[in-house]
């Protein structure tokens, strides 16, 4: 069960990174409780300092646990090797600064991921890294926004948020010319929906908390990268000292396995969600690529083999706070919480107009995101329809 390459991504999810016969034929890698690592002898404790040295040192370099979910996530993204540490933030800071040194200016999509925003704006501005950020949409148009020192671009396709799509085969070669190095977080496609490494990018990162763990039960990120990128991102992490428990790494690479089943049903769920939002009087806009009238449906359609369950929808303008609250609080089966990708469904307001620079949110009507779980789509839309009939009636009284 060592390469699986040749078969499909979901036939590969549900093999990679498993030794059976290693472990007494168990199916599932077993969880290594470790900290402390022996060496039988002089020789092999002094192999094991090695900068090169590939077998176990310290539980924080590394054990079976950790190794196997790695190479179960480089095989599905069919990478040179890939890193998992403590969260889906901590893959992004650690791959960003795998990338940049003082004095260098890096490109970032507006629609990042808030807090990547943050940190681009506070951490690596402190320690002398400049950023600019670019509309999603810019396209090859992005080659106008190089500086003699742009070292890297950071892309995310959808935004979280606004769901608007990013063209990241237009957007890699355009750096790769410039001879930046292109990073993407693929949190909202997973590996399924979306492979950044034929679409040019070089090092992708990944909310292993969302979709991969699927249980919303786990915090943990993921970084892969090619061959030349695998091995600094896989140091950076290192120096930072982030590592993830092995109760953790056990949970997403059960999760991993049934990434397909989930996904596609998350998808189904939120397509058909989408689709009948669309038709609700109190609804002007629907986000989300998969739709066919949706801006960013043709790249979708041109890049992505599927969408996963997270879109948006924007309401009408004029409904008060009382009717909005009317409506979520009343929601019985889409909890309002932050994240995303577990096995339930969600409900948040949104507010991108706060997060933009480079590009501008005037939506007058509050936006929503949804995270269509996997209940009974009519379940779904019979909570949701109640949500938003209470939404009018409350609008009609204040
Ligand atoms: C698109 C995206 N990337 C990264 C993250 C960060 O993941 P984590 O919460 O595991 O730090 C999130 C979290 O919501 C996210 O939505």
């Amino acid at each position: 069960m060592s390469s699986t390459q040749r078969f499909s991504r979901r036939t590969t999810i549900t093999h990679a990174g498993r030794h059976p016969h290693d472990n007494h034929g168990v199916v599932n890698p077993p969880v290594y409780h470790a900290s402390t690592i022996l060496q039988p002898s002089l020789d092999a404790f002094e192999a094991a300092r090695k900068p090169n040295w590939t077998g176990y040192r310290y539980g924080r370099a590394g054990t079976p646990t950790s190794r196997s979910f790695e190479e179960a996530v480089t095989e599905v993204y069919g990478a040179a090797g890939s890193v998992a540490v403590s969260s889906g933030l901590a893959a992004i800071t650690n791959a960003v600064l795998a990338c940049v040194k003082s004095g260098d200016h890096i490109l970032v999509t507006d629609n990042a991921y808030g807090p990547t925003r943050r940190f681009c704006n506070t951490f690596l501005a402190r320690f002398g890294v400049e950023t600019t950020f670019y509309d999603p949409t810019i396209g090859a148009g992005i080659t106008g926004l190089f500086k003699n020192n742009t070292v890297a671009v950071y892309t995310e396709a959808p935004g979280s948020q606004t769901f608007d799509m990013s063209d990241i085969p237009a957007i890699s070669t355009a750096a790769h010319d410039k001879g930046a190095v292109v990073l993407m977080d693929n949190t909202w496609a997973s590996p399924l929906y979306f492979d950044p490494f034929a679409k040019g990018v070089d090092i992708v990162v990944e909310a292993v908390t969302k979709y991969i763990c699927g249980h919303s039960d786990v915090m943990m990120g993921i970084i892969v990268g090619t061959e030349e990128w695998a091995g600094p991102v896989r140091d950076m992490a290192k120096l930072h000292g982030n590592a993830c428990g092995p109760n953790d790494l056990y949970l997403a690479q059960r999760g991993l396995r049934t990434l397909a089943v989930r996904m596609a049903q998350n998808q189904a769920n939120g397509l058909e969600l989408a689709n009948w939002l669309r038709d609700r009087p109190e609804v002007k806009r629907v986000l989300h690529p998969g739709l066919t009238n949706d801006p960013g449906h043709v790249i979708w359609k041109r890049d992505f083999t599927g969408a996963s369950g997270l879109f948006g929808f924007v309401l009408n303008e004029g409904y008060s706070r009382a009717a909005l609250a009317a409506m979520l609080d009343g929601l019985e089966l889409y909890g309002m919480g932050a994240s995303w990708g577990g096995y339930e469904s969600l409900i948040i307001p949104a507010n991108p107009r706060d997060f933009r620079t480079a590009t501008t949110w005037d939506e007058p009507g509050q936006l929503l995101r949804v995270h269509a779980g996997l209940e009974d789509i009519d379940d779904l839309i019979t909570d949701l329809g109640a949500g938003l009939d209470r939404l009018s009636a409350v609008a009609k009284v204040a």
